[in-house]
Order: C-alpha cells, then sequence, then structure tokens
C-alpha cells in the first residue's frame, strides 16, 4: 500500500489528458511535489509542480531527470503515443518508433528511477489492448510494456516497491481526439488508478471494457475475436 500523502510523484507525459489529472489528483490526494515531465514542459500554476523536461527514448534526458528529480517517491509511467494501423500495413520502423516510446521508453524510467523508489511505488499505464490485438503494433507495444510490468513487480518487491499495472479502454484525450466512440472521462481513470495505488493493488482494471476484455482471457480465442468464428 502507497499514500500519496506526503509523497514525491513524477509523472511522465504530464501535459497530456491523463499525465495532467495524474499531476492534480496526486496534489488533491495530499503529495507534497508533482514533477510534471514532457519533452516541452509547459508552465504550471501551483508552486508543488515542478517541469521537468524528460523525454523517454533519449537515455540522457532519463538519466538527467532523475538526477534532478532524486527525491522521488512514486513515478507514473504515463508517456506513450499512439499508432494502430494494420500490421500487414505499416512499416517495421514505425512499429519499432511506437515500441521506442510505449515498450523501451518506460523501461528506460523505471530503471533509471528504481533506487529512488524503495518503499515507495512505480504505476504503468497500459491499455484493455494489452489483451486484445486490435490495434497492431500499439497493441503488441502495450502487450510488452505489461510484460515488463509483470517482471519488474517481482524485481522490485524485495526493495519494497509497489509496482500497480494499470488497463483502460477509450478515454477521452488528445490521443483519441480523433475517434468517434464512446469514451470514459481522464478524471475517471487517474481516481480509479490512484484509488488502487492506495488500497496496496498490483493492477487496476480501471473501466468496465478493461474487466470484461481481462476476464475473457480464459475463453476460447473466438469468443475474445468473434471474426475468427466465421473465418
Ligand atoms: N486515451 C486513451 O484512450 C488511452 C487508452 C489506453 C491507454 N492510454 C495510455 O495512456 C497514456 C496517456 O495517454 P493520453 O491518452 O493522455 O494521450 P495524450 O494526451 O496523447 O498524452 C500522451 C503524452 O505522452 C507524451 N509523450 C509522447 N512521447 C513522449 C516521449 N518520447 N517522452 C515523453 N513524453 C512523451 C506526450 O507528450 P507531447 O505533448 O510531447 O507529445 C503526451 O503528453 C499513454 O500511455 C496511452 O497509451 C490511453
Amino acid at each position: 500500500m502507497t499514500t500519496l500523502t506526503d509523497a514525491v510523484v513524477l509523472v511522465t507525459g504530464a501535459n497530456g489528458g491523463l499525465g495532467t489529472a495524474f499531476v492534480q489528483q496526486a496534489l488533491d490526494r495530499g503529495a507534497a511535489k508533482v514533477y510534471a515531465t514532457a519533452r516541452s514542459p509547459r508552465t504550471w500554476d501551483d508552486e508543488r509542480i515542478v517541469p521537468l523536461v524528460l523525454d523517454v527514448t533519449d537515455q540522457a534526458s532519463v538519466d538527467a531527470a532523475a538526477r534532478a528529480a532524486a527525491d522521488v517517491t512514486i513515478v507514473v509511467n504515463n508517456a506513450g503515443i499512439g499508432g494502430s494501423a494494420p500490421l500487414l500495413e505499416t512499416s517495421v520502423d514505425d512499429v519499432e518508433r511506437v515500441f521506442a516510446t510505449n515498450v523501451f521508453g518506460a523501461l528506460r524510467v523505471a530503471k533509471a528511477f528504481a533506487p529512488s523508489l524503495a518503499g515507495g511505488a512505480l504505476v504503468d499505464v497500459h491499455s484493455v489492448l494489452s489483451w486484445i490485438a486490435l490495434a497492431g503494433g500499439y497493441s503488441a507495444s502495450k502487450a510488452a510494456f505489461w510484460s515488463i510490468t509483470n517482471s519488474l513487480r517481482l524485481e522490485l518487491a524485495p526493495q519494497g516497491t509497489q509496482v500497480v499495472g494499470a488497463h483502460l479502454g477509450y478515454t477521452d484525450t488528445g490521443m483519441t481526439a480523433d475517434l468517434d466512440v464512446d469514451k470514459a472521462d481522464p478524471a475517471d481513470i487517474v481516481a480509479a488508478i490512484y484509488d488502487a495505488l492506495e488500497a496496496g493493488e498490483h493492477e487496476v482494471l480501471a473501466d468496465q471494457i478493461s474487466r470484461d476484455v481481462r476476464a475473457g482471457l480464459s475463453a476460447p480465442l473466438a469468443a475474445l475475436y468473434p471474426a475468427l468464428a466465421t473465418a
């Protein structure tokens, strides 16, 4: 169990929809300081928020942020990019670009901050698409990230770091701005994730679609992928 009260939190991708909610709700729950990191940090109207440059694809940038924010107790690995074209219609270079941010970037952040997180927590923002491969390279990246989180949870347990893997479906942020679908409110998703963190959970299924898909993983594949039944 990790409390946000008096915590020092670092959020990657803090300028984005979920990232900004992670920053604001950490403060609402009593965090002492929040490092709001981004490739190009914005200004914030709160002295408890410290803007910090952090490009997750750049090892030097991650290392510099880890040195500048050595007092961090909770890291939210939130930064990510989309890229859901079918695998046969996109280049391997484009898939690698998605992995560079969503997989290797998140791993780079976790490794750099791990020594600071003894007795603290790492929150990794996956997706329901970690479990259902409807979005090409993006799904693959979130599946890989999910697996990395599961490994890190075991590796960080001896130093008392809680590792929370978060799964969520469509949420109303810049990433989904072009999609005409029902979307969750980022504030609700972040509240569910922080509730799980503070309850000591390993994993959070932040919405109904994530709960449904997770529950369906033990069924035959054609149940999860109806297109297979008619193929
Ligand atoms: N929205 C959804 O429906 C949904 C569903 C499931 C999971 N997620 C996940 O939720 C997380 C947050 O996404 P969001 O929905 O809030 O989308 P968003 O508004 O596009 O925010 C993504 C953030 O990631 C940052 N970012 C991208 N590449 C980066 C890099 N190399 N270094 C540092 N920051 C980088 C972006 O920064 P810039 O401003 O510099 O581009 C942006 O602030 C992502 O991991 C996403 O995959 C979202």
